[in-house]
């Protein structure tokens, strides 16, 4: 199944794409799209409800927008499409947000998809070949793409040229179609594991960095406004100082936040139901929830601080090490309880403390 995800920009009378936009997403009368959209939960719905639709409303990243924005506006002074974008950086920043904010931005369509949708060839080729001029190609986790699926878009992003094989061994023969030119939005948690040809593709690498307190805050305040949800500003900033610099986490914490209010209380969010609510769910005053307080606490008390290995670190949690690498370790990283070194992982001093266990430096000193 290729397609995720797709929208199409209004149509103006003269059939160029009109740049307002608009709610609904009108799926194309592909079966398989029909099958994707049937299989989008409840949960889904939702997100897409509260996700913002234009930079005014986006808030943070503004390094990001800024580079955006002129990006936009010189592909529209020069009537052409927007250079390939590489989006990366942890899961939940709003990488798929940004592409749909650019295509919104642009008055363009676009097709959403992940690389493992993309097993096949055909699937590719599929997508390609429908584009539109100026679509935009949203591929997610492309760094899992396969490498079939990534020589066809070699050519595909270079000069919008599809490169066919026909027939095999000494008598296969390359067909080239031309495509219209279209933006490739890649998003990945691992940049590095993208292969150099492909990187090198894209016009514009950008890293999606966490957000500070008061942009989460805002965040949560724009949220609880859109599911009517009665909240103080310091009710918000007690969700926001607990979201891990993660957008996706602090409208979940939000929800279920919102749930026990309405259980326990009169249904308003403030600092103190918040806090409660939060800590019945186990997140802790700077966000870490149990897998994270068990790896730490695995390297301090059964290995003396470390390093550590991962497999290690992932057989003590029960995770694997993909989601410790791309879910849990970058936040502990950002806040410095966990540093990397090539032999492994070690906790910091401050991690030592926010567990409540004595830093080994000043062990030493009571000896
Ligand atoms: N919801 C999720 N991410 C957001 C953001 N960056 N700005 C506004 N609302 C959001």
């Amino acid at each position: 199944m290729a397609i995720i995800s797709s929208k199409k920009q209004p149509q103006e009378p003269n059939g160029q794409p009109q740049k307002q936009h608009q709610d609904s997403v009108k799926a194309s009368c592909d079966q398989e799209l029909l099958q994707a959209e049937a299989a989008i939960d409840e949960q889904g719905k939702q997100e897409e409800s509260i996700r913002p639709h234009r930079f005014a409303d986006y808030i943070g990243q503004k390094d990001l927008k800024d580079v955006l924005d002129i990006a936009i506006k010189a592909a529209k002074s020069r009537s052409e499409v927007l250079d390939h974008l590489l989006l990366y950086g942890p899961p939940g920043l709003g990488k798929t947000t940004m592409a749909m904010i650019l295509a919104s931005e642009m008055g363009v369509n676009y097709k959403i998809t992940s690389a493992p949708a993309l097993e096949r060839p055909r699937d590719i080729v599929g997508l390609l070949v429908n584009l539109k001029p100026g679509d935009i190609l949203f591929v997610d986790e492309i760094h899992r793409l396969s490498r079939m699926t990534e020589e066809i878009l070699y050519p595909a992003m270079e000069d919008y040229r599809l490169d066919i094989t026909i027939g095999k061994g000494s008598s296969a023969r390359i067909r080239s179609l031309p495509l219209s030119k279209f933006t490739l939005v890649g998003a990945t948690t691992r940049v590095g594991a993208l292969t150099s040809p492909l990187r090198d593709r894209f016009g514009l690498v950008q890293k999606l960095r966490f957000y500070e307190v008061d942009e989460l805050s805002k965040i949560v305040l724009r949220t609880a406004q859109l599911l009517q949800t009665p909240i103080t500003e310091n009710g918000a900033t007690e969700i926001a100082k607990r979201s891990r610099g993660t957008p996706r986490i602090a409208n979940r914490l939000l929800k279920r936040v919102r749930d026990y209010a309405e259980v326990k209380n009169s249904g308003e969010i403030n600092e103190g139901v918040a806090g409660e609510a939060l800590q019945l769910f186990q997140v802790d005053p700077c966000g870490l929830d149990w897998t994270d307080r068990k790896m730490l606490s695995v390297i301090i008390e059964q290995f003396n601080g470390g390093p550590v290995g991962l497999e290690t670190i992932a057989a003590a949690t029960g995770e694997d090490t993909q989601t410790i690498e791309e879910v849990y370790e970058p936040y502990l990283m950002q806040i410095g309880y966990l540093s990397r070194t090539p032999r492994g992982r070690t906790a910091t001093t401050a991690a030592y403390k926010h567990l409540g266990f004595k830093p080994p430096n000043e062990q030493m000193s009571l000896l």
